[in-house]
């Protein structure tokens, strides 16, 4: 028979329940719903929660005041904000007991010689808490004095209170539910041992989630930020709103410790700008300079694993999946020039699917990264940038352009590039046929550097090279405005048709980075008529 019991606390032995067990549908012809049972269950829950005096877990916040203990040392050092105010910023004290949380989940009681197997035909729908058991074993209960454990369900496909249908067809049959295990007699195989129950967990602050730890510190006046981006081993918040001001090393310490690969919190504190759109950001929590100096991060990305310093190159890894896209769009005809490379997650990865693959970008710390990043890719892949330079975008396409007509009769090679260093054994022996700006800011004006730049010997219009540009468009038409931006740039008539056959020319938007504002890439191979024109 299948009776649904109250179970005990996890941290005290299973006593027999006050009230016994419910009797949930001895013979059953259809799927029985849990209504009833239900009902009771709240009733006792209700008492329960009444004398412990603690909140339903996951319902009810636990907001204590507010109170700032001392500074451990070593938690973190105090940031520039709070050391201008008299507070010393609170620290995470995981033994604060306004951790302490109930929660209430169903549960599987078996016998525990039965437990390893329904495990098995329950691991989709155990609970999954951080640093909390799946199995709680009882003590002997009963009058066959017989072991028995719990297997914890997952809360949200096993809420308590659910209607017995909802549950999961594992769930059903392991406790005797489900239409088809049920025998003639309306039993189930060994229904009459298993038996869902419901179970109150005390959690700790190692089961929270980083949400609900931040629920029972923040007062409740305070918004938990649930918001937060990563790059590589760091994660950044965006922090502005002053509510935040004084708890946000709490916030970044919490991150910290419940996001395993993350070994710094940062909050942004400026806007992203300057050349290298790199900005400003304050250390909340872990390691690297407070406010300034290296940041160091480690990603991996379409399996290509880079190291950069967050606070001086530029990385985003929403763009993943972007970058991912437009190098698959390289084949192993290509050569690739990617202008504006940063640590390299374009170049790199397309260094492994095209012929060729060079990278430039006008930031040194970017190209310093680069340098090492390729080094380790080359290592680990054998694939390598055919050649690197430090330079403005401008001159980096002169001189590629350049070197491409004097590498048919002279010496000249990538290492001439502004940084002066390596690559001297890379001499440039391609045209490059795919040339990649992501500079959204600014890509459509630097366009202008194509124009004039080539001479049809060295470059016949078979030759010419697809031009793939980054841009941001606030435009009701993104791609009409794109198309006529970059048609100016290269003096032709503003208009998106002068880039050539519109089966040619390609317009994605890429993504919304602000409410009516575009990321576009346009990618169109450059008209001759902008090539080999007057220059600018
Ligand atoms: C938006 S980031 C893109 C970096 C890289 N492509 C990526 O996806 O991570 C733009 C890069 O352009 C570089 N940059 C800015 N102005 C430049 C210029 N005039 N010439 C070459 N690179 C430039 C910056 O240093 C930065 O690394």
């Amino acid at each position: 028979m299948l009776v649904l019991v109250k179970g005990a606390k996890t941290r005290r032995p299973r006593r027999p329940e006050p009230h016994g067990p419910i009797p949930f549908g001895t013979a059953l012809t259809t799927l029985p719903r849990m209504s009833a049972a239900v009902v009771v269950r709240a009733a006792v829950a209700r008492a329960r929660r009444a004398s412990l005096a603690l909140p339903r877990a996951r319902r009810a916040r636990v907001h204590a005041p507010w109170s700032t203990p001392p500074p451990r040392a070593g938690t973190w050092t105090r940031g520039a904000r709070a050391m201008a105010s008299a507070a010393a910023p609170p620290t995470l004290d995981p033994a604060d007991s306004r951790f302490v949380t109930e929660l209430e989940v169903l549960a599987v009681r078996a016998p525990r010689r039965a437990i390893g197997g329904l495990m098995h035909a329950l691991k989709k729908h155990t609970l999954a808490r951080p640093r909390t058991r799946k199995v709680v074993h009882l003590p002997p209960d009963g009058a066959d004095g017989e072991e028995t454990s719990l297997i914890l369900l997952d809360e949200a496909t096993c809420a308590p209170g659910a209607d017995a249908e909802t549950l999961p067809r594992s769930v059903r049959e392991a406790v005797g539910l489900s239409a088809e295990v049920r025998g003639e007699d309306g039993g189930s195989r060994d229904s009459a041992k298993v038996e869902l129950i419901t179970h109150v967990l005390t959690l700790g602050y190692d089961a929270l989630s980083a949400e609900e730890a931040l629920r029972r510190v923040l007062p409740s006046a305070v918004t938990v930020p649930t918001g937060f981006e990563t790059a590589g081993t760091i994660a950044h918040l965006n922090l502005r709103s002053p509510e935040h001001d004084a708890f946000r090393h709490i916030i970044g310490a919490v991150l910290l410790d419940k996001l395993p690969s993350i070994k710094t919190v940062v909050n942004k504190t400026g806007e992203t700008g300057g050349p290298f759109r790199t900005f400003a950001m304050e250390v909340l929590a872990g390691e690297g300079g407070r406010t300034e100096g290296p940041l160091l991060s480690r990603a991996t990305e379409n399996g290509v694993s880079y190291e950069f310093d967050f606070r001086n190159t530029y990385w985003n890894s929403r763009l993943g999946t972007e970058r991912k896209r437009l190098v698959d769009s390289f084949t192993s005809e290509d050569v690739v020039l990617d202008l504006c490379c940063g640590v390299g997650p374009i170049a790199l990865p397309a260094a492994r699917v095209a012929k060729a693959a060079y990278a430039n970008d006008l930031n040194p710390d970017a190209v310093a990264f680069l340098r090492r990043n390729d080094a380790r890719h080359f290592k680990r892949t054998g694939a390598r940038l055919a050649g690197i330079t430090n330079m403005n975008a401008r001159d980096c396409v002169a001189k590629m352009v350049r070197l491409e007509t004097s590498s048919k009769s002279s010496s000249a090679s990538a290492s001439d590039g502004a940084d002066g260093a390596d690559d001297s054994e890379t001499p440039v022996r391609h045209r490059f046929t795919q040339a990649v700006m992501n500079l959204p800011q600014e890509s459509l004006d630097v366009l202008s550097c194509f124009r004039g730049a080539f001479d049809e010997e060295t470059w016949p219009p078979r030759a010419l090279p697809r031009i793939n540009v980054y841009a941001f468009s606030k435009a009701p038409d993104p791609e009409a405005d794109v198309g006529e931006r970059a048609a100016a740039a290269l003096g032709l008539e503003p208009t998106p048709d002068a880039l050539g056959d519109p089966g040619t020319v390609q317009y994605r938007r890429v993504r919304a980075v602000a409410p009516g504002k575009h990321m576009m890439l346009l990618s169109f191979r450059v008209p001759e008529r902008a090539a080999y024109g007057a220059a600018p």
